[in-house]
């Protein structure tokens, strides 16, 4: 029989040595430990060195999940990297694919900010579904210290920087059990990494665009509103494609950005606390890290356990959402 299931086999994650505490982002911004830790969960967050990439983080976190699911970078036969802070613009997950000496893969980069990791998972389906590959290293990394504007309290005091990656591979039941996404480009102003043009004439008559990106800037209200409407939704739409009901979850995986989304999401789905996976105290917001990141700590912490249900969900900048209901491992 042609195994053309889904199982997560493995997970692996790293963050920078770095710690930055809210006692010490108080010496930098008009803020307080009292404020960031009441208003969003976060206590510290680990930031990138300039000796640091996001290859190396990407890397760590891939060969720490290869291992846990016992395969080896010559068996990988696809890497995607969910990241919005590439080393290079045209794409970092081939320098990963070299690193990790993983040279029958086919690598590329791939973007949806805080839900590119759901993207990726729901993306790495399709391709075992179709029969088309076995074994896919997916990779959810991102530097965002290197965009943050330290001088806007705003924005400086939910991030962090860090890598998670998960094996996915071929199998004969299907652990993947339903999936949701969803984007709205109309909302796109609200949470933005953007290039500013700066017009550059190189000859006459022909100008061109030499601009920059410009750091994070966020409407954090507006942000909440869509994260707090939307996940809710998009989780109960992926059980309805599961064909699950909500008591069947064992874990619930958000997308670490603010404890109070977190807590609000799971009241809303009467998901009780103790279900509800949460580090972002320690880490902050770490982009399309923070979910594999999540997961990972919870599997070493042996709290999910083989054919646990995890109901997981992304959403940020795009903007854009999205769920997937899986169960974790192969057994
Ligand atoms: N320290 C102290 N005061 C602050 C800080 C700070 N770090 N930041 C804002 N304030 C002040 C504001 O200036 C404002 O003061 P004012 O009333 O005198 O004007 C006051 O605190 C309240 O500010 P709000 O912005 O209204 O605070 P709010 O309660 O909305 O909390 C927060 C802000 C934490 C950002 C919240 O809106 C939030 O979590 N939003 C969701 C953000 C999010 O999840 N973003 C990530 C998406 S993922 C991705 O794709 C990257």
């Amino acid at each position: 029989m042609t195994n053309i299931g889904i199982a997560i086999t493995g997970s692996g994650s790293t963050t920078p040595e770095l710690c930055l505490d809210n006692q010490g982002l108080s010496q930098i911004a008009e803020t307080s430990d009292d404020w960031i830790s009441s208003r969003t969960g976060i206590r510290k967050r680990r930031l990138a060195q300039p000796k640091e990439s996001l290859c190396t983080i990407a890397t760590q976190a891939s060969l720490a999940a290869l291992a846990q699911a016992q395969i080896t970078p010559i068996d990988i036969d696809l890497i995607i990297l969910a990241t919005s802070t590439p080393d290079d613009l045209f794409g970092t997950a081939s320098q990963v694919q070299g690193e990790l000496e993983a040279y029958r893969a086919v690598a590329f980069d791939m973007t949806a900010a805080c839900s590119g990791f759901i993207f990726g998972l729901v993306t790495a389906a399709q391709f075992i579904r179709t029969g088309v590959y076995q074994n896919i290293l997916l990779i959810g990394a991102d530097i965002l210290s290197r965009w943050v504007d330290w001088a806007d309290r705003r924005t400086c005091v939910l991030f962090g920087d860090g890598a998670g990656a998960v094996v996915l591979q071929a199998a004969e039941r299907d652990r993947l059990l339903g999936f949701e996404l969803g984007s709205d480009g109309s909302q796109n102003s609200c949470l933005n990494l953007s290039y500013q043009p700066q017009p550059k004439q190189i000859i006459a008559e022909v100008t061109v665009s030499q601009g920059t990106y410009q750091p994070i800037t966020m409407n954090g209200k507006e942000v909440y509103r869509f994260a707090i409407q939307k996940v809710p939704e998009v989780i109960e739409k992926a059980l309805f494609r599961s064909d699950i009901t909500v008591d069947k979850i064992d874990w619930l995986l958000l997308h670490q950005a603010n404890q109070r989304i977190m807590d609000t999401v799971a009241n809303r789905l009467k998901i009780p606390p103790e279900k509800v996976i949460s580090n972002l105290r320690n880490y902050g917001n770490t982009s399309a890290a923070s979910i594999p990141l999540a997961l990972d700590e919870a599997v070493r912490e042996g709290k999910i356990k083989q054919g646990d249900i995890i109901a997981a969900s992304g959403f940020g900048a795009g903007l854009t959402w999205g769920a997937a209901i899986f169960e974790w491992g192969f057994s």
